[in-house]
């Protein structure tokens, strides 16, 4: 079993990418994970604008990062990049807060044209953030999915596929990291 923290990235209220966490969270879940999830847009939006370090709720967010050895950071691609949101509340985690724990990025976008936002915006923000520890990521595009407020289905089998694999390829390296370390 293993400590797993979702962090939701949008700021939607009715969002993909947050479906996708529930998804993703459900499996983790179901194969005997503790996985807990921060979703960005429920933390309190001065902490998150004026950056305030000492907020109850930022510090609880914090602690379950802190506390978990694989985080999932699940969210929308803006403007060919991550949300300011998101970025509010990473900038709010200490320096290397991410080191030693396995990362697995996912991102839902309305174009396959900004695929590349993970390699060039995402995964430099884990890299400032301590890990070297990087898992596949995978770009859902939103024609891939058919979406209601209620429930979310994948149109193309083949972008479920790779999610089923990346989710199974984070949970192989986090049992290889427990594996390592116990010996
Ligand atoms: C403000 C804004 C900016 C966006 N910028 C992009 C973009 O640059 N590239 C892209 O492919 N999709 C872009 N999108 C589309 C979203 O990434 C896409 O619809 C995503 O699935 C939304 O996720 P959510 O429903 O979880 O918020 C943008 C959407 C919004 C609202």
């Amino acid at each position: 079993m293993s400590n797993i923290v979702i962090i939701s990235g949008s700021p939607a209220v009715v969002s993909r990418s947050s479906a996708i966490s529930k998804l993703v969270k459900d499996v983790l879940v179901t194969n005997g994970n503790k996985v807990e999830e921060i979703a960005v847009r429920n933390l309190p939006a001065e902490d998150l604008l004026y950056a305030n370090f000492n907020s109850p709720a930022i510090q609880q967010a914090k602690a379950l990062v802190e506390q978990a050895d694989g985080v999932i950071i699940v969210s929308p691609v803006y403007k060919a990049s991550y949300p300011g949101v998101l970025k509010a509340f990473l900038d709010l985690i200490p320096e290397k807060g991410l080191a030693n724990k396995v990362v697995l990025p996912i991102a839902t976008a309305g174009t396959i044209a900004h695929l590349l936002a993970l390699e060039y915006a995402f995964k430099p923000l884990f890299s400032v953030l301590g890990t070297r520890d990087v898992t596949d990521g995978v770009y859902i595009v939103d024609s891939q999915v058919a979406y209601t407020e209620h429930e979310l289905t994948f149109v193309d089998i083949e972008v479920e596929q790779r999610l089923g694999d990346a989710i199974t390829q984070l949970q192989v390296r986090l049992q290889q990291k427990e594996a390592q370390a116990s010996r």
